[in-house]
């Protein structure tokens, strides 16, 4: 197979346990075979034999170049928007009064249900292609608009296509315990018994790569996720949740009891759910878009998770009523300014870690045998990425090997 060299560019590796910050190579070099980057490093060091072999050649000129940048936590497919709430909640009604009186996700749920799959694909389409021109290459869409069988599975074939007709890599996951629908209202249990069902079939229609839920007082108790859990658990399929994002249910803990890939949100995360948390492996996947949506005033507890060394990730959980946000990084900027991530963790909260949110192994470094899914940037350091506000200096773009 022919090879493609890139050079004149410095490299942003992220590798984990680099000597340099961001794990930088300058004045780098790569090798691309096929889909896979075949060889990493410092452009004097590259084998001659590699350099031989390589059939076409590309002046980086001087770009930055990192990973392919991974959103690990979205609902991009969903159909209508929340602007009325979000006047609503600037007059004074909070998120949680806003659910309570049938509105939040229920009203998401009447716009998706009522979209087409052809019109669902086109408004998620133009979101999708928002994030795209910031350097993603990998997203997680996860379902939970839909509630029932039919529309959870038309929006996880949405989500599919969207990764068929873009060039970007789509991981769904099946988020059918989101909120207990009106025709269900008063019996959440039965409703998770529903769930269950639904995940059955739609994983034996090859739709779900994992499984999501919300433990919130708003929404599913510790108990009933549990039940969604031990489902997934025995299709073989990983789990994540919503957690502790507007008070402490325990969920972290309890997702952890299960091997959870990730919990997300975790503003109320306790001591005991964070311990949890470690010893699990489980990433911890910051949302600073709906922190700062929503006007919370919590911050998740960092110092707590370095300490435990939790891997942070960080995403931009684009969904219209806690963060309809298409830009990742914008997230880089919030989690420095709220959350006071340093801009190495928060890049590496969307590469690497993010990579392992998903359970992926062959993304989210610059390394050999990595996918060569990566970003030329207009910028001379990393800290750049983080550092602007409304830029976005993405010059180019490579998936799977060739230029987006
Ligand atoms: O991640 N927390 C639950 N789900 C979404 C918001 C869903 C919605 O309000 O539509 C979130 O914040
Ligand atoms: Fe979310």
């Amino acid at each position: 197979m022919s090879l493609t060299f890139w050079n004149n560019c410095n490299l942003a590796t992220m590798r984990a346990g680099a000597v340099m910050p961001y794990g930088l190579i300058p004045d780098g070099a790569l090798v691309v075979e096929g889909q896979t980057l075949r060889w990493v490093g410092p452009r004097t060091e590259v084998p001659a034999d590699l350099l031989e072999r390589c059939t076409t050649q590309h002046d980086a000129g001087g770009a930055l170049i990192t990973p392919g940048l991974i959103d690990c936590h979205t609902h991009l497919v969903y159909g209508g928007d929340r602007a009325h709430e979000f006047e609503m909640r600037l007059q004074g009604a909070s998120y949680e009064d806003i659910a309570a009186q049938g509105g939040g996700i229920a009203s998401t749920l009447l716009a998706t249900r009522n979209a087409r799959a052809e019109e669902l694909k086109a408004q998620s389409s133009v979101r999708l292609q928002q994030l795209l021109k910031e350097g993603v290459t990998t997203l997680e869409i996860k379902s939970g608009y839909g509630l029932s069988l039919m529309d959870e599975g038309k929006m996880l074939e949405v989500a599919r296509d969207l990764g068929q007709e873009h060039r970007v890599s789509v991981r769904t996951t099946f988020l059918g315990a989101h909120a207990v629908p009106a025709s269900f209202a008063g019996r959440a249990d039965a409703y998770i018994d529903e769930v269950v069902g639904m995940l059955r079939e739609l994983h034996r229609e090859g739709l779900v790569d994992a499984v999501d839920a919300f433990c919130e007082r708003i929404a599913f108790s510790p108990a009933q996720v549990a039940r969604v859990f031990e489902a997934a658990s025995a299709l073989n399929l990983p789990v994540k949740l919503h957690a502790e994002q507007l008070s402490d249910s325990g969920g972290a803990a309890l997702a952890a009891s299960f091997g959870a890939l990730s919990c997300d949100h975790l503003e109320w995360l306790s001591e005991e759910g964070a311990v949890a948390m470690a010893q699990a492996g489980s990433v911890a996947v910051l949302l600073p878009g709906a922190f700062y949506f929503l006007r919370e005033t919590r911050l998740p507890p960092i110092e707590l998770l370095r300490r435990l060394n939790v891997p942070i990730a960080v995403s931009t959980d684009c969904n219209p009523g806690s963060s309809p946000c298409t830009s990742l990084l914008l997230m880089l900027n919030m989690a420095c300014t709220l959350f006071r991530l340093t801009p190495e963790e928060a890049l590496v909260g969307v590469t690497r870690h993010a990579a392992q949110a998903l359970g992926l192994a062959d993304r989210g470094v610059l390394a050999t045998g990595h996918r060569a899914d990566f970003v030329l940037w207009n910028v001379k350091h990393p800290a750049q990425l983080s550092y602007a506000l409304g830029a976005n200096p993405c010059r180019e773009v490579v998936f799977e090997g060739q230029v987006r």
